[in-house]
């Protein structure tokens, strides 16, 4: 029997190669050998996005990166968070069996009040309807990137809590999360995220890659300098997309022998030839808007299937029957 995977992204603007290399690549390379479950976090876009229609576009938009990135629905459940109430319903009895301080630790939570963000209960209760994404299928590996890390440890110690409590229910499912690919840096180095504005988005036009790579900030050293590879937000991005190159690039990296000019147009190159054909499968999926909802019309209906008769069980063990 295959291992259940099940991983989402929310929808709240375009994808970006951080998404793609930490989380978005694993599930299609994943998809053989693993029963995939792959959803759209449209409730947990709903902490932080507030326009409908954003909402609504932002998500079709999502679907069709999924499959443009190779998702193949014959083998993934590709779905909408929303085709399944079920998880929200979940959430409600986890958050009984959660403390109010066991949320407050979390990254995202003390983040948004370090920023002396205006905090909604959404938010804070994020970890929850996370855990019970993962848990009411049953999954038992999650790919992420290491941001989401903390969240699967929510899970896990939310399955742990809920089975001493109310009996063996949920699998206590794994983190899966690719040391190399941990946290793909963004333009300024720091991780690539939405809000520090360094992003690369994952299907940017030719033009938009040229502009976000030669505005990548580098050290003032000459062509013949010797340069530091581990220190460089353009070798970083190298890593990824030269990887044939990559042994001869840090050779002249380190010998004095190519320009921070060089290095970002031969890094140009190499990502058109490596998005190009993402962005042509793009292109071809987009135009049949109707045949991407009914893949998601037709996943949703499994996972809810799925997500019902999990939590007939769960009912039944806390006694809502
Ligand atoms: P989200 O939408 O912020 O990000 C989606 C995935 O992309 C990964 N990621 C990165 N990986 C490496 N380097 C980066 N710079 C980078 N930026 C983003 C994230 O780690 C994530 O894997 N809470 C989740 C969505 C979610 C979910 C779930 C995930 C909701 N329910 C259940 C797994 C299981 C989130 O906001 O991811």
């Amino acid at each position: 029997m295959k291992k259940i995977l099940l991983s989402g992204i929310q929808p709240s603007g375009k994808l970006h190669i951080g998404n793609y290399f930490g989380a978005l690549k694993q599930f299609v390379d994943l998809q053989e050998s693993h029963e995939c479950y792959i959803f759209i976090a449209n409730y947990h876009a709903l902490t932080t996005v507030t326009e409908a229609r954003t909402l609504r576009t932002n998500t079709h938009e999502v679907a069709i990166d999924y499959l443009a990135a190779g998702l193949d629905p014959e083998k993934t459940t590709l779905y909408l968070q929303s085709d399944v109430p079920e998880v929200t319903e979940l959430a409600w009895i986890f958050e009984c069996i959660t403390t109010v301080p066991y949320l407050e630790r979390a990254h995202a939570f003390k983040d948004a009040e370090a920023k002396s963000k205006e905090i909604n209960a959404g938010l804070m209760n994020y970890p929850m309807l996370m855990a019970a994404d993962i848990l009411v299928q049953d999954a038992d590996v999650v790919p992420v990137g290491a941001d989401q890390k903390q969240h699967i440890e929510y899970a896990r110690d939310t399955a742990e809590k809920f089975n001493r409590l109310y009996g063996d229910t949920f699998t206590v499912p794994k983190a899966h999360v690719l040391e190399k690919v941990a946290i793909i840096p963004g333009t300024d180095g720091r991780k690539m995220s939405k809000s520090y504005g360094n992003v690369i988005p994952l299907f940017a036009t030719p033009d938009e890659v040229k502009g976000g790579v030669m505005a990548i900030p580098t050290d003032s050293k000459g062509i013949t300098e010797p340069k530091n590879p581990d220190t460089c937000n353009v070798f970083a991005l190298h890593r990824l997309f030269s990887t044939d190159e990559l042994p001869e690039l840090e050779m002249r990296y380190r010998e004095g022998k190519i320009g921070y000019h060089e290095s970002k147009e031969i890094l140009v190159r190499n990502m058109d030839s490596y998005l190009a054909p993402l962005r042509e499968r793009r292109e071809k999926i987009a135009k049949d808007a109707k045949a991407v909802a009914g893949i998601l019309k037709a996943g949703g209906d499994k996972a809810r299937a799925r997500a019902a008769a999990k939590m007939k069980e769960v009912r039944e063990a806390v006694g809502l029957v």
